[in-house]
């Protein structure tokens, strides 16, 4: 099984139970997502989920939910209703076909420790978002990993297919994002708690 289907199968069972561990366990304000998008009209997201994210998307914005897990996709369909207008995309990020430039706003909150390919990912999200235009990020990371922390990030990933020492700062800096925020949310987590993050991004293309 390739990791991709791993992963979704993983979300297929996680569906039932997902919302309530995270509003227990890894939960922060999400209202601040408004603000912070407010002058975004297209925006993408980036591992939807249940849709947790969706009552906050500012009201006037397009957006373009993309998610591996059809279970958890549904559950989005519910929160989004009529009254916002969201697209959903079921399939993995990165291969979806949409035109660059096509966004001026991005969201991804637990997506980056999740996917299989954050790099991958990140170059697709640098394509597909206009040149200024702002990603917030939510996640677990670590600056600069010890050898402990990559042996036992990469042991979560091959249990749970979350790896909660990535350094997505190197990466985000890596792949031409300016990081104008970074805000530290605490240590979040149920048996283990992570150091969680909110990353204000700008993608520069030039
Ligand atoms: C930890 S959940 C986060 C859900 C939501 N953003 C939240 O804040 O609660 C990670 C989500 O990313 C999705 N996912 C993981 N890899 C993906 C990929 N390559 N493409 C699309 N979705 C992916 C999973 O199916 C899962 O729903």
């Amino acid at each position: 099984m390739t990791s991709l289907e791993s992963i979704k199968k993983f979300y297929k069972n996680q569906s039932v139970s997902y919302e309530d561990k995270v509003k227990r366990y890894w939960n922060f304000d999400r209202t601040q997502i408004t603000d912070l998008l407010k002058d975004s009209k297209n925006i993408v997201e980036f591992g939807v989920g249940t849709g947790l994210n969706i009552p906050f998307y500012p009201s006037s914005a397009h957006v373009t939910a993309i998610d591996l897990s059809e279970e958890m996709v549904v559950k989005a369909r519910l929160k989004a209703g009529v009254a916002q207008p969201v697209r959903f995309l079921v399939g993995d990020v990165s291969d979806q076909n949409i035109s660059v430039d096509t966004f001026d706003g991005a969201l991804a909150t637990y997506y980056f420790s999740v996917t299989s390919n954050p790099n991958k990912d990140l170059e697709t999200l640098k394509e597909i978002l206009q040149n200024g235009s702002t990603a917030i990020i939510v996640d677990h990371a670590q600056h600069s990993p010890n050898f402990s922390q990559w042996l036992i990030g990469s042991l979560l990933y091959r249990i749970f297919y979350f790896n909660p020492y990535r350094d997505l700062e190197r990466m985000f800096l890596y792949h031409g994002f300016r990081i104008n925020k970074k805000v530290y949310l605490g240590r979040l987590g149920r048996k283990l708690q992570h150091d969680t993050y909110l990353f204000v991004l700008e993608n520069q293309k030039i």
